[in-house]
C-alpha cells in the first residue's frame, strides 16, 4: 500500500475568529448589528427589558424543557434550587484555596455533580447567584447569607449579597440587568456552552465551559476594568489626556467596540437608563457620560476605519456598582444572567443531536517522502 505524500486538503475559506461565519441555527436570540437591535424569541430588547428574569426564562425554556411553563413555576423552582445549592456553598466555601471571585465561582459550579436530581437547567441558574454572593462576601471577610426561596431571583441575589432587604429600585435595576445580557446570539461563551454539550457532555460541563470562556477581558471581563478606567481617569480635565495616552499605547478602550455591532449596543441605552433611575446612581453617570462622548470622539478619529461604538459592558459596571456588588464580583453577575442563554441553547444543542467539529487547514510542513 503506498501513502501518499499529499495531504487531502481542507476547504480554502478559513475566517480567523469566524468572523461572518454562521454556525449554528437558533431560535432563541438574534444580534442585528447594523441596526443595533437585539430581538429574543420575537420580542425587542426594549419590549422585555421590564419583565422580570423568571418570566424571560419561561420565554427562553419554552419547548425546550419540560416543566416550568409559568413565571410562579420557575419562581417556584428556582427558590428550591436556590437552598439547595446553598448546601454545597456550607460545605465547600471553607475549602476554597486563593481564587478570583470567577475561579471561585468556576470550583463551586464544578462539584455540581450530573447525578444531580433537581433539573440541570434550573440548578445552573439557581446555583450562580447563591455561589457569587457567598463568593463576594467571603472575599470580604464575611458570612454566607442563606437564600430566602420566597424572593424573586434578583432579590434574592442582593439578599444573599448585603444580608439585608434590598430596596425596590435596587432589585429592578438588577433585574433589569439580568434581563438584558440573558442571551445574545452566538457570542463566545455561548458557542463554547454549543460545542460541549453538542459531546453530550451535559449541561454543568456546558455552562462551566461557557463561564472559562466569559471570563475573559474581551468578552464578560471587560466591566471592572471600566471602573477601573473611571477611577485612573479621575476628573473632568483629565479625560481627553488619559484616553488619547490609552489609545496612543495602543490599549483598548474597555466598554467600546463590538464583533457584530457597528452601531451602538441597544443594551448600553436600557442599562444606561436603569442606572439613571437609581436616585444614588446619579453622581457617577455624569461623568461616565462624558467619558463616553469623549472616547467615541477619540474613537472615530484615531479608527476610522472601524465603527467603534459604546457596547452593554459600559453602563454595566455602573449598575452593578451601584447595586453595590464589588467590581471583582462583575463578571460572576454577569454569569447569572447569561446563564439563562446558556442553558436555553444547551438545550436547543441536546434537542439537534450533532456533534460541531469544523475542520482546520493544515498550514504546517508536509512530511517528508520516505
Ligand atoms: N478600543 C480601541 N480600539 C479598539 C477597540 C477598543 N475598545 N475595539 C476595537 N478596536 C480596534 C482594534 O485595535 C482594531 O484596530 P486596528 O485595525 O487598527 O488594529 C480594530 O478596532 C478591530 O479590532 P478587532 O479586535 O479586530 O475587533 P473585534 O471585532 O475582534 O473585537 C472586541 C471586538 C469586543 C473584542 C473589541 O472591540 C474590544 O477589545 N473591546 C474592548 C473590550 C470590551 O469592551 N469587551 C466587551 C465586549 S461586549
Amino acid at each position: 500500500m503506498t501513502i501518499s505524500s499529499h495531504i487531502a486538503p481542507a476547504p480554502e475559506t478559513t475566517s480567523p475568529g469566524l468572523e461572518n461565519t454562521v454556525a449554528a441555527e437558533t431560535i432563541l436570540s438574534h444580534v442585528d448589528g447594523a441596526a443595533g437591535r437585539l430581538i429574543v424569541r420575537g420580542y425587542d430588547l426594549d419590549q422585555i427589558s421590564s419583565w422580570s428574569f423568571e418570566a424571560l426564562l419561561v420565554l427562553l425554556w419554552k419547548d425546550l424543557a419540560p416543566g416550568q411553563v409559568t413565571e410562579a413555576d420557575v419562581q417556584s423552582a428556582l427558590g428550591q434550587a436556590r437552598a439547595a445549592a446553598f448546601h454545597l456553598v456550607e460545605r465547600l466555601l471553607p475549602t476554597i484555596p486563593h481564587l478570583s471571585q470567577v475561579e471561585a465561582l468556576r470550583f463551586l459550579l464544578a462539584a455540581l455533580a450530573d447525578s444531580q436530581t433537581v433539573p440541570h437547567h434550573v440548578m445552573a441558574i439557581a446555583a450562580v447567584p447563591v455561589f457569587a454572593a457567598a463568593i463576594a462576601r467571603n472575599a470580604a471577610g464575611s458570612a454566607p447569607v442563606a437564600p430566602d426561596a420566597s424572593l424573586s431571583h434578583a432579590e434574592d441575589f442582593l439578599f444573599m449579597l448585603h444580608g439585608t432587604r434590598p430596596s425596590e429600585e435596587n432589585v429592578r435595576a438588577l433585574n433589569t440587568y439580568l434581563v438584558t445580557v440573558a442571551d445574545h446570539g452566538l457570542n463566545a461563551s455561548t458557542f463554547a456552552a454549543r460545542v460541549i454539550a453538542s459531546t453530550k457532555a451535559g449541561m454543568f460541563s456546558s455552562v462551566i465551559g461557557a463561564l472559562c470562556a466569559l471570563k475573559g477581558p474581551l468578552h464578560g471581563g471587560a466591566p471592572g476594568p471600566v471602573l477601573d478606567m473611571l477611577d485612573a481617569i479621575g476628573s473632568e480635565d483629565n479625560i481627553n489626556a488619559w484616553l488619547s495616552a490609552s489609545l496612543a499605547r495602543g490599549e483598548r478602550l474597555m466598554g467600546f467596540g463590538h464583533r457584530i455591532y457597528r452601531v451602538r449596543d441597544p443594551r448600553a441605552d436600557v442599562l444606561k437608563q436603569a442606572v439613571g433611575l437609581l436616585r444614588h446612581g446619579g453622581g457617577r453617570i455624569g461623568f461616565a457620560e462624558a467619558v463616553e462622548a469623549e472616547a467615541l470622539a477619540l474613537l472615530a478619529e484615531k479608527k476610522p476605519l472601524r465603527p467603534l461604538q459604546t457596547n452593554v459592558e459600559f453602563y454595566t459596571a455602573l449598575v452593578l456598582e451601584a447595586v453595590g456588588f464589588p467590581r471583582e464580583s462583575f463578571t460572576n453577575v454577569f454569569a447569572a444572567g447569561r446563564m439563562g442563554g446558556w442553558t436555553a441553547h444547551v438545550l436547543e444543542q441536546e434537542r439537534l443531536g450533532k456533534l460541531i467539529r469544523p475542520q482546520s487547514r493544515y498550514v504546517g510542513p508536509q512530511p517528508s517522502q520516505m
